[in-house]
């Protein structure tokens, strides 16, 4: 009996190693719609790199840019289903899933990624990064993009000249308000569809950060841009709650220490890529980078922040406070 048992050991033992040494690693696929040289592509293969490097041989990261995989329309869905273990989305894209995001997209909320940083650090902004796990999303982190600049065919100096023209949005419904409020007409368009829609005169103008103006060429077919930084774009690095609680704990832990990690790394890295690709849009010389004067500026900000009242409750006047507080 006890030799039985002791070779029923030694089986077990002999099973559990040639498993182990022969075990599929896990697969995270990693899907995202912006090219590889913005702070986003740079945050998903840095993600890669460590992970291959820390869990060799446990867990394997497949990052999958440009909307190859997934696009706007179908990436959070695809989470759900498991076919997409990590995305990370602009804020302006969960509103089906949450109202509490849509402070993001408040215009002239935050001056710049510093008021961005102040809020996403307090409680309020951790707090924000649970609000879709009832409908199974986990928020790891935010990471940064940075500010939104206009562009059109005409110098937007005043929100007056706005008026009439078909501006490209993300599917945000604040993002809508903002333009009807200096009487433009604003198209939810999913990213990958932009260009061609600017090229086309499906649309005429757009809103962007300097690193996707940049890597998606938007500024060989728009002849004027205001530096506005009327609004941000950021986004949570998101995955789904039945991936995660099936990791095994210490993978789960290793993965937790690398998101930390990358997130200092991404928003560390943001405001220059932002400025960097900037100073190429300029060295093209293929349009023009206006500059409004505080008295423009003012204009804009007077003309669409009526968008906050109509939003606050929805959002939560507290959440909104403490947000614009950190612009004082
Ligand atoms: C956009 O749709 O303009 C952005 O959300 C793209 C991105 O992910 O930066």
């Amino acid at each position: 009996m006890l030799k039985f048992l002791a070779r029923s050991l030694l089986l077990a033992a002999a099973l559990t190693m040639f498993t182990n040494a022969y075990a599929e690693p896990i697969v995270i696929k990693f899907s995202h719609v912006v090219t590889e040289n913005t702070p986003k592509g740079k945050g998903a293969n840095m993600f890669k790199q460590l992970v291959e490097e820390r869990l060799a041989g446990k867990v394997e990261v497949q990052v999958f840019p440009s909307s190859q995989l997934f696009g706007d329309a179908d990436e959070i869905i695809a989470l759900l289903k498991n076919d997409v273990q990590i995305i990370a989305p602009a804020l302006s894209k969960f509103s089906k899933f949450t109202d509490v995001l849509q402070l993001y997209d408040l215009p002239f909320l935050f001056n710049d990624l510093d008021a961005v940083a102040c809020f996403q650090e307090s409680s309020s902004g951790k707090e924000m990064l649970d609000s879709m796990s009832k409908k199974g999303i986990k928020g790891l982190a935010y990471w940064h993009n940075g500010m939104k600049q206009l562009s059109a065919p005409v110098p937007l100096r005043t929100p007056e000249s706005a008026a009439g023209l078909k501006f490209r949005i993300m599917s945000s419904d604040v993002l809508q308000a903002q333009f009807q409020a200096v009487k433009a007409n604003p198209q939810k368009l999913a990213f990958s569809e932009v260009y061609l829609a600017l090229q086309t005169g499906q649309i005429d103008g757009q809103e962007n950060t300097w690193s996707n103006i940049y890597s998606q060429k938007f500024f060989e077919v728009q002849p004027y841009f205001v530096e506005s930084n009327h609004g941000l774009l950021d986004y949570m690095l998101v995955t789904s709650q039945r991936f995660w609680k099936s990791l095994p704990a210490d993978i789960r832990t290793e993965l937790d220490k690398i998101i930390t990690e990358v997130t200092v790394a991404v928003n560390d890295l943001a405001s220059k890529e932002n400025e960097d690709a900037k100073k190429l849009i300029i060295d093209s010389g293929k349009t023009e980078i206006i500059k409004l004067t505080a008295e423009e500026k003012g204009k804009w900000r007077a003309a669409m922040k009526p968008v906050w009242d109509q939003f606050k409750d929805e959002i939560g006047a507290n959440y909104v406070e403490k947000a614009a507080a950190c612009s004082n």
